[in-house]
């Protein structure tokens, strides 16, 4: 079996290959072969596996036809532009986040293989006005060029899955949560920095209030997500091939009072509220809570609580705790 991961060095990239070259195998085959693409060069696994790290810009002539020139059986397609960057920056969220993703799936049409294909999509394709907890028939409105090109992403994805050139999975990621590593360009980088920050013994700032609800899920979870949609069986998906993936529901305060119960007040009081009015106006048209039947049904499994999220994140980044 062999494996292509785009987006291989970023944060859920690197931590997804961590685990398949652990693992093996994948779909109950034994893992020969990893291609790692990013625009940057991907670390090399420890694995017994063939790796080759590719670095070029997806969106370029020709970089998708050589990706699959390779034949991959299972394609984990991540690489991606950020919310607040794609915000930022129009013409490079649309050339990666839509041009990309474009060039990527033509390039496997064109090769025949029909691989299953993982598509990182995100939560924000919804756009407010929301229902209290939004069911999986929410219609799919997006107010941001993030939202709108990982929407895109979807409806390609689903529509070359029915015409049969390959067989793919979108997944509706929610913010991931804690994020390793430094800040990124993310609107709800925040979410993470108020529980990483403090951890390291450093001070983080709270732009928005206390009463923010949110919906999280760990990296470890993305990781499990990214293999079960690899690995479920297309039958039972259905037409619809896009899933909302579930999470862990808090406001802010819950999640600083479970820093508290996990780390102590001396930790949460390195949390600095200070009011953006910026990253406010973003996040007040957020989506809140999902049902996300489908993917539970199907077998997609987040954390049960936030206290949970933060322990996964003290032992998969082996964070010594002072107190
Ligand atoms: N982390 C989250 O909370 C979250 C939530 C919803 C969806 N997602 C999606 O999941 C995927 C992975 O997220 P992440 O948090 O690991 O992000 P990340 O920014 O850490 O990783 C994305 C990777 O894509 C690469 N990339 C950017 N432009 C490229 C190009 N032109 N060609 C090739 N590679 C390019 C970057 O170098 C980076 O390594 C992304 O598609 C993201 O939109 C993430």
């Amino acid at each position: 079996m062999r494996i292509l991961v785009t987006g291989a060095a970023g944060m859920i990239g690197r931590k997804l290959v961590e685990r398949l070259a652990r693992l093996g195998s994948l779909r109950g085959q034994t893992i020969d072969a990893f291609d790692l693409h990013d625009i940057v060069p991907a670390e090399v696994p420890e694995t017994e596996a063939a790796v080759d790290i590719l670095a070029s810009d997806l969106a370029r002539a020709g970089v998708a036809e050589e990706l699959v020139a390779a034949k991959p059986d299972v394609i984990f397609h991540l690489a991606g532009v950020v919310s607040g960057e794609a915000e930022a920056n129009f013409e490079l969220g649309y050339r990666v986040n839509l041009d990309g993703t474009r060039a990527l799936f033509d390039a496997i049409r064109a090769s025949g293989q029909g691989p299953r294909v993982v598509f990182t999509s995100s939560i924000a394709v919804f756009g407010a006005p929301f229902p209290d907890v939004i069911p999986d028939e929410f219609h799919p409105t997006p107010l941001s060029s993030y939202g709108t090109q990982k929407l895109i992403g979807e409806a390609l994805l689903a529509d070359y899955t029915r015409r049969g050139f390959f067989d793919g999975i979108g997944i509706r990621l929610p913010t991931i949560c804690v994020r390793p590593g430094k800040p990124n360009k993310a609107a709800s980088g925040f979410f993470s920095g108020i529980i990483r920050e403090p951890l390291a013994g450093k001070e983080a700032v709270l732009p928005v209030p206390r009463s923010v609800l949110h919906t999280h899920a760990s990296p470890r979870s993305a990781v499990n997500f990214l293999i079960h949609a690899a690995e479920i069986d297309g039958e039972r998906v259905g037409p619809r091939r896009n899933l909302t993936m579930p999470g862990v529901s808090v406001t802010v305060g819950e999640q600083i009072e479970a820093l508290g119960r996990i780390a102590g007040s001396k930790v949460t009081r390195l949390i600095r509220e200070e009011p953006d009015e910026t990253i406010w106006s973003i996040v007040k048209n957020w989506p809140t809570r999902f049902e996300a039947r489908r993917a539970r049904e199907l077998g997609f499994e987040a954390e049960q609580s936030f206290d949970e999220i933060i322990q996964a994140h003290i032992e998969d980044e082996r964070i010594e705790l002072s107190n």
